[in-house]
């Protein structure tokens, strides 16, 4: 099935398998995947690395300011980057995951990404994930779908991840960051986690990857005809 040159915007709660499913169908239509929730973590590993963030969690906002000035972050073909050193396991700790929200709240930090996600959403055949694809970041994204699951599956999925990676996570822990994260992530002043009135909910409370991509090809048949 080919589909056309269009973005693609996932957006949706923490660990419901939104990059899964990205980078899948990034795989099968040959379009580039951008993970944009890598942006704001590696902002967040930045700061904690250089001070920003002190042990109790305060942001020193106008040094984060004058820190993105110089900030080389970028995506490469095998990740996310800072100057010349991949970052892609530093930025997917729990220490920077129970940063990033506060982090990602704050309005420069978001227009920081933002110009970021724009310049690579400027070749279409583009499929990004995230939290405010397609509400303020690509609004004219031609398919969008909203992903959700219930609490208890994404902690699963979040405590096998981090275990698979060699990490010693506790369950407790991991769905209190999840809980924390969905609340200020949805409660936030700028663009707040939210589903676009014109996306496609999915609940893959139950679902295989299997059925996702069936259920992706399904929606694509019903928007653009039958594809070869
Ligand atoms: O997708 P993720 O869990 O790696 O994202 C990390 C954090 O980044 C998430 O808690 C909220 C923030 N984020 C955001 O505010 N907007 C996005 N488009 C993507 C992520």
């Amino acid at each position: 099935m080919n589909i056309p040159d269009i973005i693609i915007a996932i957006d949706g709660y923490s660990s419901t398998g939104k990059s899964t499913l990205a980078k899948l169908i990034a795989e099968q239509y040959s379009f580039l995947y951008l993970d944009s929730g890598a942006m704001y973590r590696g902002v967040t590993l930045h700061a904690l690395e250089n001070g920003i963030i002190d042990a109790s969690g305060t942001i020193d906002e106008a040094r984060l300011k004058s820190a993105l000035e110089n900030l080389d972050l970028d995506f490469r073909i095998d990740g996310t980057y800072i100057g010349d050193r991949r970052v892609e396991q530093d930025i997917r700790t729990l220490e920077v995951s129970s940063h990033v929200s506060p982090v990602s709240a704050i309005p420069f930090v978001r227009n920081y990404v933002d110009e970021k996600l724009h310049a690579f959403g400027q070749r279409k055949r583009v499929v990004m994930d995230g939290r405010d694809i397609g509400t303020t970041v690509f609004p004219d994204a031609e398919v969008k779908i909203f992903m959700t699951a219930s609490p208890e599956v994404r902690a699963q999925r979040r405590f096998d991840e981090m275990k698979a990676k060699g990490q010693e996570p506790v369950m407790e822990e991991v769905m209190k960051n999840l809980l924390e994260r969905d609340y200020i992530d949805s409660h936030r002043e700028v663009s707040p986690l939210s589903r676009a009135a014109d996306a496609y909910v999915m609940d893959n409370s139950d679902m295989t990857l299997h059925e996702e991509t069936v259920w992706f090809q399904g929606l694509c048949q019903g928007k653009f005809g039958i594809l070869e």
